[in-house]
C-alpha cells in the first residue's frame, strides 16, 4: 500500500517534472532564436550604436509594440560602418525595413539575408560591398524595394530574383554585374521601376520583359546588351523612361513602341539601330527627351514629330537620316535640338534658328537657311510663281494680290521675332500651339492690363486674365511699375522664363509665351480655373468641392512635378518657395507647380549657398541657420503643403510640438478638414492616412531623415493598408509607419 503510493507519487512527480521539462523548452524554443534581449545585443555587438539606453530608442532604430526592432535606418550616415555581416540577421525575425545607403559598409551580401523573410524594404546602396548577390535573397518574398545600385557586386544576376513577386523598385545600376537579364523577370509583374545601367551585363534582352506590365522606368544603359529590340517592349503601356543607351542593340526601333503613350524619355544614343525611325513616334504625344543619335537610322524624319508639343530635347545627330528638316518642327524653338552629322537637306525652319545653335545643323549635306552662317536658300515659291504668270494674267493679277497679303503677313510676324532678338539681351517671344499671338490682342484683351482683369498677385508682380480674339483664355503676369526699376524683381522674372522653358511636366504651368522689354514686361501662362489651393481651401463651398480623392490627387501632382525637377531634369531644379499659395487648380482640380520666380538650378560648378527665400510658414528649419539649398528644402516645404492639404488650413506648430507629451495622443480624426465628413471607403482611407504619414516623414527637422521626392512620389503611387479603423490611428504612429 504504502509502496504503491510510494510509486505513484514518483511517477506523478516524474511525469510532472518531464512535463515542466518539455513545456519549459517548448517555450524556450518559441522564444528563440530570438528575443528582444537578443535584438538589443545583436547591435550591440555590431559597434555601430554606442548609447547605453534601451536600443528601440538608438538613432536609426525602430521598434513595435511588442518591441521587436522592425526598421534599421542608418541611410546617408556618413559613418563607416564596416563589415555588413556584422549584423546577426537572424536575430531579428520582425524586421520590416532594412535602410543602410552610403554608410561605408564592405565585405559582401551574406546569404544568411534569406531569413529577414518580413523584409519589404532592403536599401544598401552607395557602399563598398562586394561578392555576388546570394540566392537566398529569393526567400525575401515580401520584398517591394531592393536597391544595391553603386556597389563592386559581381556575378550574374539569379534567375530566382523572378520569384520576388512583390517587387516594385528594383536598382542594382553602378555594379560589375555580368551575365543575362534572367527571362524570369517576366514574372516580376508589379516591378514599376528597374535600373540594370553601368554594369557589363551581355545578352538579349529577353522578350519576356514585355509583361512586366506595371513597369514605368526601365534603364538598361552603359551595358553590352546586343540583338535586337524585343518589340513586345511596346506591351509595357506604362512606360513612361526607356533608356538603352550605349549598348550594341542592332536592328530596328519597334514600331510597337507606339503603343507607349505614357513615354517621356526615348533614349537608345550609341547602339547600332539601323532602319527607318518609324512614324508611330510622332503620337506618343508626352515624349520630352528624345535621343536617338549615334546610330545608323536612316530615310527621312518623320513630320509627325512636329505633333509633339513637350519635346524638351531631341538629339537625332550622327544617323544616316536624309531628307529635308519637316516644317513642322518650326514648333521645336525652345527644345534644345541636335541634327548634326546627318544627310539632311534644304531649308532649315526660321524659328529653329532663333535659339539653336548653328553647330545643331553643321555636318549635313545640304541645308541652307537665313542666317548668315548658312548658304541662302532657292526661293522655289517664285519660281512657280513666274510659271503661272505667264500661263495667264488674270491669274498674275490675283496671285501677286495675294502673295502680297500672305509677305506683308509674314514679315510682321518674323519682325516681331527678329526685332527683338537683336537689342542687346532683351526678348520678345510669345508662341502657342497655334502660332504667335499678337502682341496688340494681349493689350486690347486686357485694356492695356486695366485692373478689373486683375485676379491676384504673386510673390511679384500681378495677375490678370485675358480672354484673346480666338477665345483663347491665358493668365499674365506683369511686373509693377516699381518692381521694374529693381533688379531681384527682374532676375525673378528672367529666372521664371528661363525656368518654364526647361521645363515640362503635367503638374507644371505651362508657358506660352513672354515679353522681357523695357516696353512691356509680363508672362503668359495657361490660365487655371480654380485658382491657387491656399484660397480653395479657405472658401468654403470649394473646400467641400475639393473632396479626399481629389486632395490625394493634388498631392500626388505636386508629389510628381517635385520629384521631376528633382530628379528627371538634366539639373537638379529647387523650386525653393512651394507653398499653397503657389499650387494651382485647373477647372478639373488637377494640381500644377507655378512661380519659378526663386527656383534654380542646382549645378555642380555653383556654391549652394543662398540668400534666404520661400513663404513663411513652409520654409525648413535648417536653411535659417545653414542657408545652404538642397532639394530637402523643398521636401520639407512639400510635407507642410500636404499636411495643409489635408487639415484645411496651414498646420502652424503642430509639427514642432508633435514630440510633446501633450500631442501624443492626437488621432488622424483630429486632424483632418472637418468641413468634409470623415474619408469613405478603406481604398480613400489608406490613402489619406499614407498622405499624412508621408507628410509628416517630409516634415522631419533633420533633412537627412526627410524622404527624397523621388521616394514620395513612388510611394505614394502604391496604395498602402493601415490597420482600420484608420481615424483612430495616432499622429505618432503615422508619423513612424513603416512606408
Ligand atoms: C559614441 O558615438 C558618438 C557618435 O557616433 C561619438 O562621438 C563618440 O565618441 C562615441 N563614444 C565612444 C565611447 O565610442
Ligand atoms: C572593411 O573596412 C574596414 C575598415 O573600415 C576594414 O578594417 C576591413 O578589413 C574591411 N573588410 C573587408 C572585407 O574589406
Ligand atoms: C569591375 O571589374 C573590373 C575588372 O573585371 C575592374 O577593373 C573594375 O574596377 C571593377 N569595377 C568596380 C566598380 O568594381
Ligand atoms: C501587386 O500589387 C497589387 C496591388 O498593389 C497587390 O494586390 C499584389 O499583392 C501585388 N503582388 C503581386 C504578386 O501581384
Ligand atoms: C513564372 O512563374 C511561373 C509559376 O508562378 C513559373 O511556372 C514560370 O516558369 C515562371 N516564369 C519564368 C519565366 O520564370
Ligand atoms: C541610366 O543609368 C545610367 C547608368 O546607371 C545613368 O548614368 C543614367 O543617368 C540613367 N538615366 C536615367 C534617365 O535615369
Ligand atoms: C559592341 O560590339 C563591338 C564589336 O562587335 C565591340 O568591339 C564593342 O566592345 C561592343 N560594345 C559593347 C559596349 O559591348
Ligand atoms: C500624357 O498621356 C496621357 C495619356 O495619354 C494624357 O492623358 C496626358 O494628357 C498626357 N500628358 C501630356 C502632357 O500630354
Ligand atoms: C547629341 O548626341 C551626340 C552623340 O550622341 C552628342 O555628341 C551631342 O553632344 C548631343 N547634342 C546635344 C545638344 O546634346
Ligand atoms: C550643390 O548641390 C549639388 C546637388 O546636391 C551638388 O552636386 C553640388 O556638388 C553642390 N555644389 C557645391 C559647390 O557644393
Ligand atoms: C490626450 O490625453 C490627455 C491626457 O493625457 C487628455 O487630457 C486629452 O484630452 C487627450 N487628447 C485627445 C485628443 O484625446
Amino acid at each position: 500500500m504504502a509502496y504503491s503510493i510510494i510509486i505513484s507519487a514518483v511517477v506523478v512527480v516524474t511525469v510532472t517534472s518531464i512535463m515542466m521539462i518539455m513545456l519549459f523548452s517548448l517555450a524556450n524554443a518559441l522564444s528563440s532564436p530570438s528575443s528582444s534581449t537578443d535584438e538589443a545585443e545583436a547591435l550591440r555587438s555590431t559597434g555601430w550604436w554606442n548609447s547605453t539606453s534601451a536600443h528601440c530608442d538608438w538613432d536609426g532604430v525602430y521598434c513595435n509594440d511588442a518591441g521587436r526592432v522592425t526598421r534599421i535606418s542608418l541611410y546617408d550616415s556618413g559613418k563607416e560602418l564596416g563589415e555588413l555581416s556584422k549584423l546577426e540577421f537572424s536575430s531579428f525575425p520582425s524586421l520590416v525595413v532594412l535602410w543602410l545607403d552610403d554608410c561605408g559598409l564592405n565585405g559582401s551580401i551574406p546569404h544568411q539575408i534569406g531569413t529577414l523573410t518580413q523584409l519589404t524594404v532592403l536599401s544598401l546602396g552607395r557602399n563598398n560591398l562586394t561578392g555576388e548577390l546570394p540566392l537566398s535573397l529569393a526567400n525575401l518574398t515580401q520584398l517591394e524595394y531592393l536597391s544595391l545600385y553603386s556597389n563592386r557586386l559581381h556575378g550574374s544576376i539569379p534567375p530566382e530574383i523572378g520569384k520576388m513577386k512583390n517587387l516594385i523598385y528594383l536598382v542594382l545600376h553602378d555594379n560589375n554585374l555580368t551575365g543575362v537579364i534572367p527571362s524570369s523577370f517576366g514574372n516580376l509583374t508589379n516591378l514599376t521601376y528597374l535600373f540594370l545601367g553601368s554594369n557589363q551585363i551581355s545578352g538579349f534582352i529577353p522578350p519576356q520583359i514585355g509583361k512586366m506590365k506595371n513597369l514605368k522606368f526601365l534603364n538598361l544603359s552603359y551595358n553590352g546588351l546586343h540583338g535586337p529590340i524585343p518589340h513586345e517592349i511596346g506591351n509595357m503601356k506604362n512606360m513612361i523612361h526607356l533608356i538603352l543607351d550605349y549598348n550594341n542593340l542592332t536592328s530596328v526601333i519597334p514600331s510597337s513602341f507606339g503603343k507607349l503613350t505614357y513615354l517621356t524619355s526615348l533614349t537608345l544614343r550609341g547602339n547600332q539601330i539601323c532602319g527607318f525611325i518609324p512614324v508611330e513616334i510622332g503620337n506618343l504625344k508626352n515624349l520630352s527627351q528624345i535621343d536617338i543619335s549615334d546610330n545608323l537610322i536612316s530615310g527621312k524624319i518623320p513630320s509627325q514629330f512636329g505633333n509633339l508639343k513637350n519635346v524638351e530635347y531631341f538629339n537625332l545627330s550622327h544617323n544616316k537620316l536624309s531628307g529635308t528638316i519637316p516644317h513642322s518642327l518650326s514648333n521645336y524653338m525652345w527644345t534644345e535640338i541636335d541634327l548634326s552629322y546627318n544627310q539632311l537637306e534644304g531649308p532649315i525652319p526660321f524659328q529653329l534658328h532663333f535659339r539653336t545653335s548653328p553647330k545643331a545643323f553643321g555636318h549635313n549635306k545640304g541645308l541652307c537657311g537665313k542666317i548668315k552662317s548658312w548658304p541662302r536658300c532657292r526661293k522655289r515659291p517664285q519660281i512657280i510663281l513666274i510659271i503661272v504668270v505667264s500661263l495667264s494674267a488674270t491669274l498674275l493679277l490675283s496671285v501677286a494680290v495675294l502673295g502680297l497679303l500672305f509677305h506683308k503677313r509674314r514679315i510682321r510676324k518674323n519682325q516681331l521675332l527678329e526685332t527683338t532678338k537683336v537689342k542687346n539681351g532683351d526678348l520678345f517671344s510669345i508662341w502657342d500651339y497655334d502660332g504667335v499671338i499678337a502682341y496688340q490682342d494681349i493689350i486690347q484683351a486686357t485694356e492695356d492690363f486695366d485692373i478689373k482683369y486683375c485676379i491676384g498677385t504673386g510673390g511679384y508682380g500681378s495677375v490678370y486674365r485675358a480672354q484673346l480674339p480666338s477665345g483663347k483664355v491665358v493668365a499674365l503676369k506683369k511686373l509693377h511699375g516699381w518692381e521694374r526699376e529693381d533688379p531681384t524683381y527682374l532676375k525673378s522674372f528672367e529666372n521664371e522664363v528661363q525656368m518654364l522653358s526647361r521645363i515640362q511636366h503635367r503638374n507644371i504651368v505651362k508657358l506660352h509665351g513672354f515679353c522681357l522689354h523695357n516696353r512691356c514686361m509680363f508672362l503668359v501662362y495657361k490660365y487655371m480655373e480654380k485658382g491657387s489651393l491656399y484660397c480653395m481651401l479657405r472658401d468654403e463651398v470649394e473646400a467641400v468641392e475639393l473632396d479626399w480623392i481629389k486632395r490625394v490627387n493634388v498631392v500626388k501632382g505636386i508629389a510628381n512635378a517635385l520629384s521631376y525637377m528633382h530628379h528627371d531634369s538634366t539639373l537638379p531644379i529647387i523650386h525653393r518657395d512651394i507653398s499653397s499659395n503657389n499650387i494651382l487648380l485647373d477647372s478639373k482640380l488637377e494640381a500644377f507647380v507655378a512661380d519659378f520666380g526663386t527656383a534654380r538650378l542646382l549645378d555642380p560648378d555653383s556654391s549652394n549657398q543662398t540668400l534666404l527665400v520661400g513663404t513663411y510658414g513652409y520654409i525648413a528649419p535648417e536653411l535659417a541657420y545653414t542657408m545652404v539649398v538642397t532639394e530637402k528644402c523643398d521636401v520639407y516645404s512639400f510635407g507642410m503643403v500636404a499636411l495643409e492639404t489635408m487639415m484645411g488650413k496651414h498646420p502652424g506648430d503642430l509639427v514642432t510640438s508633435l514630440s510633446s507629451s501633450s500631442t501624443q495622443n492626437i488621432t488622424l480624426k483630429d486632424l483632418l478638414d472637418s468641413r468634409l465628413s470623415s474619408p469613405k471607403g478603406p481604398r480613400v482611407a489608406n490613402d489619406v492616412a499614407l498622405v499624412v504619414s508621408l507628410a509628416l516623414k517630409c516634415l522631419h527637422c533633420n533633412p537627412r531623415f526627410r524622404p527624397s521626392m523621388r521616394q514620395v512620389s513612388w510611394r505614394i503611387s502604391a496604395s498602402k493598408s493601415f490597420p482600420q479603423p484608420i481615424g483612430a490611428i495616432s499622429l505618432l504612429q503615422l508619423k513612424n509607419e513603416e512606408i
